[in-house]
């Protein structure tokens, strides 16, 4: 696939998104090239009452320049949509996000919205998951929890705005299910990359213009 037609699914699938957007709705913004397309589309529909949730200062300053109302997630306890994109959907369902360092953010406005839809061009689809898992560490301990997850590596990236430490792991994600339950309980993991199918309401995939929604299974 050329650069430019993945491009042209992003903005496909953005565009499907952002009619699921209805005025009085909260709506959490994700991270991301795809989403940069959803922004500006968002901004044109020019909804009343819409209040929207970004997931990293990226996504923050380019919806409030779009004239999005951003507002920090506090004082209110749930969401009603959130859109977001994603580095590898396999064909279950399960996700690996956090490309861009933003997954910790991502998977609270998720978890918290009472949809959460998937936008993604179709190179995104993958027949298993493959490494690397982003990982969002505490700076405590760091070397000690590093070694704990090995094979992983730090990520030469700033600190998150939550102050954690960027990080991938490098080894084997066959069974995404031991993994994940392996890197939450190991201490000093903030959070983890890997998406498990019961988050996602549903995964629209754009294939040239035309954009398919999955559910997956859980
Ligand atoms: C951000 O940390 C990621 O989870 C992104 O959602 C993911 O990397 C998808 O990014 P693109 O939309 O740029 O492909």
């Amino acid at each position: 696939m050329t650069a430019a037609s993945i491009e042209r699914e992003k903005r496909a699938a953005a565009e499907a998104a952002a009619e699921l957007v209805t005025e009085g709705m909260r709506v959490g913004l994700g991270t991301g090239s795809t989403v940069g397309f959803l922004l500006p589309v968002l901004a044109r529909r020019m909804l009343n009452e819409v209040v929207y949730v970004a997931t990293s200062p990226e996504t923050h300053r380019a919806a409030r320049r779009l004239g999005l109302d951003v507002r920090p997630f506090v004082g209110f306890d749930r969401l009603d949509l959130a859109i977001d994109g994603a580095d590898q959907v396999a064909p279950s369902g399960w996700l690996v996000k956090g490309g861009g360092g933003a997954h910790t953010r991502e998977k609270v406005a998720a978890i918290a919205a009472d949809r959460f839809v998937v936008i993604v061009s179709s190179n995104k689809l993958v027949p298993a998951l493959t490494p690397p898992v982003p990982l969002e560490l505490l700076p405590f301990g760091l070397d000690s929890t590093l070694r704990l997850l090995e094979p992983a590596a730090l990520r030469p990236a700033p600190p998150t705005p939550d102050g954690g430490v960027l990080a991938d792991y490098l080894g084997p994600v066959e069974d995404p299910c031991a993994l994940m339950a392996r890197l939450s309980l190991t201490p000093g993991v903030v959070e983890h990359g890997l998406f498990p199918p019961g988050l996602a309401s549903e995964i629209l995939v754009a294939t040239g213009a035309s954009v398919d929604g999955f559910r997956p299974a859980v």
